[in-house]
């Protein structure tokens, strides 16, 4: 099943090449420290086309091809090296895992590729994180740009094939669906158990370690992103993983966790106090922040404008925030001039799949993205009164009881054939809910 989807994407991608042939790198080893690696995670790209996790590996497609529409070259099998850093699959076992209609080693890289890209108009290939890789595709072009007046054929230019693929990265399949929602699942699990360990006078990082526990417990890689677990007023940082507080009585706790499980990711972010009750400023702002959220949930419906969720969140945030006369003016001139951006500074979504902050486009050119069955975005609206907070120009000052509250909410979100899917609701977010 597996090895048939990933030749239907391959089809659908050069199905729309034309005359060019593609060319994809692995991700390179990330460096840890010294010669210590993390553990190897393939490149999104190569992985959504190939299902080959290994590094060193290149696959071309190669739509006119008379013989090898789909190459593989991959690192050879070397028990000696294999000892060491865990088996390969090589080159023998990989055509016929993987579907290829040939494979080399990577060491015949130089001598094979040539031969796939030498009657292609274009060589789709994305400049990426290994320089020398694009040296590489550069220096063979520009042999082929060299060679075209006496040969009247060859690529002319390089591509970038993002706009084509990652159109189709968009939309999940129903075997990406099901990798999705176990994630969701794994993740929302995860943020259940922290809110019943989470209590005054534990630490943050005990939090964290109960959420990524769950998470490798029930088979999950690990955190999809370093996991955020901010009390009090590192609420207020929107990327704080330091994790090293002492939580206190009144203080609200953000927690920001997802999990990567197989290739796909989850997202979710829940806010509530530690101690059981909300106080009334908390209150507050908490009940602009769900309601800001489910409103822009409301909004993911096949065919909205993506922007129309963002819109959503804002309009709430401001009306919300000039009712506790924390803006004041005129609320169109507050959302044209963005004066609730102290508040309120990032976008409400993104979208999510094999990245985190997945690839697809928002916008095309000043017409904004239209929702479809298949793709899945967060919605994640927030305010946050930092400690130094300042507010926009001609804005009031925030009184002292405001400050230092961070509250943000965040679900991951299936735009379906007539509505939305939240896939990860299991997480209560309900005042009544989370006050005990
Ligand atoms: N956890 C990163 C984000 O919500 O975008
Ligand atoms: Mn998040
Ligand atoms: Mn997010």
């Amino acid at each position: 099943m597996r090895v048939t989807e990933f030749a239907r994407r391959r089809d659908q991608l050069m199905a729309q090449l034309g005359k060019g042939a593609a060319v994809f790198r692995s991700a390179p080893l990330a460096v840890m420290h010294n010669d210590v690696e993390y553990n190897f995670r393939q490149d999104s790209d190569f992985f959504y086309l190939t299902g080959f996790d290994e590094t060193d590996a290149v696959a071309v497609l190669a739509p006119h091809h008379d013989e090898h529409r789909f190459v593989l070259f991959v690192q050879p099998k070397d028990p000696d090296k294999e000892t060491w850093t865990g088996y390969r699959v090589g080159v023998d076992a990989a055509k016929e895992q993987f579907g290829a209609d040939v494979v080399y080693s990577i060491d015949e890289l130089d001598e094979k590729l040539p031969q796939y890209l030498t009657k292609a108009d274009r060589i789709f290939y994305r400049l990426g994180r290994d320089r020398a890789f694009n040296d590489k595709m550069l220096q063979l072009w520009q042999r082929f740009m060299a060679m075209y007046p006496r040969r009247g054929v060859g690529p002319t230019a390089i591509a970038d094939p993002a706009p084509l693929l990652h159109a189709m990265r968009q939309i999940k399949s129903d075997h990406e669906l099901e990798q999705m929602r176990i994630a969701a699942k794994i993740a929302a699990e995860a943020h259940n158990r922290a809110m019943a360990f989470a209590k005054p006078g534990r630490y943050e990082y005990e939090v964290q370690a109960e959420i990524e526990h769950t998470f490798r417990l029930n088979g999950a890689s690990g955190p999809a992103y370093p996991s955020i677990v901010a009390s009090g007023p590192n609420a207020c940082i929107l990327h704080y993983t330091e994790n090293t507080r002492k939580m206190h009585d009144h203080d609200l706790l953000l927690i920001d966790a997802g999990c990567a499980y197989g290739y796909y990711n989850s997202d979710i972010t829940r806010t509530f106090p530690i101690n059981g009750k909300f106080t009334p400023e908390q209150k507050a702002l908490y009940e602009i922040v769900l309601e800001a959220q489910l409103k822009a949930i409301a909004q993911v419906q096949p065919g909205n404008p993506y922007s129309q969720i963002h819109d959503a969140a804002v309009e709430v945030i401001v009306d919300g925030l000039m009712d506790l006369g924390l803006l004041k003016g005129s609320k169109e001139e507050i959302i044209k001039e963005q004066h609730y951006k102290p508040f309120y500074m990032h976008r409400t979504g993104h979208w999510l799949g094999l990245d985190v902050h997945d690839v697809g486009v928002y916008q095309h050119d000043e017409t904004p993205h239209t929702l479809e069955p298949g793709q899945i975005t967060t919605v994640e609206p927030g305010i946050y009164i930092k400690p130094d907070f300042k507010p926009a120009e001609g804005q009031p000052n925030v009184p002292e009881q405001w400050i230092g509250i961070g509250i943000r909410i965040e679900d991951d979100v299936l735009v379906t054939s007539n509505g939305y899917e939240n896939l990860t609701e299991a997480v209560p977010k309900a005042i009544a809910d989370l006050e005990r």
